[in-house]
Order: C-alpha cells, then sequence, then structure tokens
C-alpha cells in the first residue's frame, strides 16, 4: 500500500509547492488545445479562414498556410494565458503562502508528504464572493504530482479541506475547475461536490473554449452561525 501523510505547509515547502501547483496548472495545455480543436465552431471558423484566403489569393497553400498560422497562434495562446494564470498565483498567494493561509483561522494550507518529498497540495480560504463569504470556505490550489496519481492523496487533501470547514461551522466548500480538468471534476464528483454552475468568463475564455465550473459541496450537519 503506497503510504504518505497530510502535514500543515512549513516554510521548508515554499519551492516544492511553486513547482507542484505550475506544473499541475501547464500540464493541461495540450488538453485544452484539442478540446479547442474539437469544437464545432473552431473548426467552422478555421474552414472559413481557408476558404477567404484560397478565394483571395488563388492559391491552395496559401489558405493552407493560413490555416497553420492559426493553429499555431491558438496554441500560443493558450500557452500565454496558462502562464499568466500561473505567474499571477505565483506573484499573490503562493508568493507568501505562510501569510496568506496560515495567519486567519479560516484559511489553511497542507501538503502530502511521501518517501520525506512533497508530492501533493491544497489551500482553504474565505471565497471572495460576499455572499458565499458568509457561509462557505474555498478549496484551492490543489495539485499532486504525477507520479503519486491513484495513490488516493487529493481525496485525502479534500478530506482535511471539508473536516476543517465542518469544525469551523461552515456549511458548504466552493471550488472552480475547468472543462479539462477531467481528474479534478471526477476528485470532487467522487468527493461529494456537485457542479452549480458555470463561473463568470472573460471574452478571451470564451473564444478559447474555456469553460469554468463552480463546485459546490454542502457538510452535513447544522451550519453554526458563520464565524465573523
Ligand atoms: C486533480 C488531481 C489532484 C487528482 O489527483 P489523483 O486523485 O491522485 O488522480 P487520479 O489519477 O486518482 O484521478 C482522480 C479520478 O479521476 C479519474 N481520472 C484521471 N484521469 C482521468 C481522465 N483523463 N479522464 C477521466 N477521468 C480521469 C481517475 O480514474 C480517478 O477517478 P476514480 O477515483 O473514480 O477512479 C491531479 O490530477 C492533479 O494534480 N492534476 C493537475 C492539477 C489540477 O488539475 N488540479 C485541480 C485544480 S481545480
Amino acid at each position: 500500500m503506497a503510504s504518505y501523510r497530510i502535514r500543515q505547509y512549513q516554510d521548508k515547502d515554499f519551492d516544492t509547492v511553486r513547482t507542484l501547483f505550475a506544473r499541475g496548472m501547464l500540464e493541461h495545455c495540450p488538453a485544452w488545445y484539442r478540446h479547442i480543436l474539437r469544437s464545432a465552431r473552431v473548426q467552422l471558423q478555421l474552414l472559413v479562414l481557408f476558404v477567404l484566403v484560397r478565394a483571395a489569393s488563388g492559391f491552395w497553400l496559401l489558405g493552407l498556410g493560413a490555416v497553420a498560422l492559426a493553429l499555431v497562434a491558438i496554441w500560443l495562446l493558450v500557452r500565454a494565458y496558462s502562464t499568466a494564470y500561473v505567474r499571477q498565483a505565483l506573484s499573490t498567494d503562493l508568493a507568501d503562502v505562510r501569510g496568506t493561509y496560515l495567519r486567519s483561522p479560516h484559511s489553511c494550507f497542507w501538503v502530502a508528504e511521501a518517501g520525506g518529498a512533497v508530492v501533493g497540495m491544497v489551500a482553504v480560504e474565505p471565497p471572495e464572493d460576499p455572499a458565499e463569504r458568509a457561509v462557505a470556505l474555498e478549496l484551492k490550489r490543489m495539485s499532486v504530482s504525477r507520479e503519486h496519481r491513484g495513490w488516493g492523496i487529493s481525496g485525502a487533501l479534500c478530506g482535511e479541506v471539508l473536516r476543517f470547514a465542518r469544525t469551523r461551522g461552515f456549511g458548504a466548500v466552493v471550488l472552480s475547475t475547468s472543462v479539462v480538468q477531467v481528474a479534478a471534476q471526477r476528485l470532487y464528483e467522487n468527493q461529494g461536490f456537485r457542479r452549480v454552475g458555470p463561473a463568470s468568463s472573460s471574452l478571451l475564455t470564451s473564444l478559447l473554449c474555456f469553460q469554468i465550473f463552480r463546485y459546490r459541496c454542502d457538510l452535513p450537519g447544522p451550519a453554526a452561525a458563520p464565524p465573523r
């Protein structure tokens, strides 16, 4: 049986959790790219591009070149968007994990350790939405190293977050994940989360077919008065 333990974040974990997070996010780029190319809307747009360039230039090859350029541009956009997201996280909450997550009674950060190395991570904090803030906590930054997937580590990390929220009297845990994070969707649904709708999206994410899903897990038992 694969063995690991869950413990609270310590300062010595700083570099590892940042790397773990960045790798976990950037690994979705190929899946996101494939997801875009499977979209009927995008396929139609590429076809229209081909027909227009072919008609305007009179050359098949130029039509094909335009489509190839569009495919490269889409890939670069996917990489740029993902990298910007990772950079933003690394320069905000993950620039000061202790300060962000370990100084308030309603936030926390755990890591999973196996063979003396940190191989998984998760955080919890109050959600940004004031309506949710009163009753729920938000699970964030879930990631498990590729070599340690399928061990049940993410389920144990999730359980830690749910227990933490329940013991503090919150009625639910919420989170966001994306259409291409299928293992994450499966994990959260197995843990009792249900999809409660799409999260807000920007024009760029709509163009790139990048739907964000909002999930919620209602906690059993009467929620105590929401902590102030
Ligand atoms: C999400 C993550 C933490 C899950 O880790 P894990 O639980 O060890 O991963 P598993 O391989 O056990 O997968 C979890 C579930 O998804 C399923 N799954 C994995 N890959 C899948 C795929 N490509 N398609 C469908 N289901 C998949 C597994 O079968 C498992 O379901 P099961 O328990 O019912 O069999 C891990 O995939 C990860 O770190 N991903 C990168 C970062 C990320 O996406 N984080 C989520 C942020 S919201």
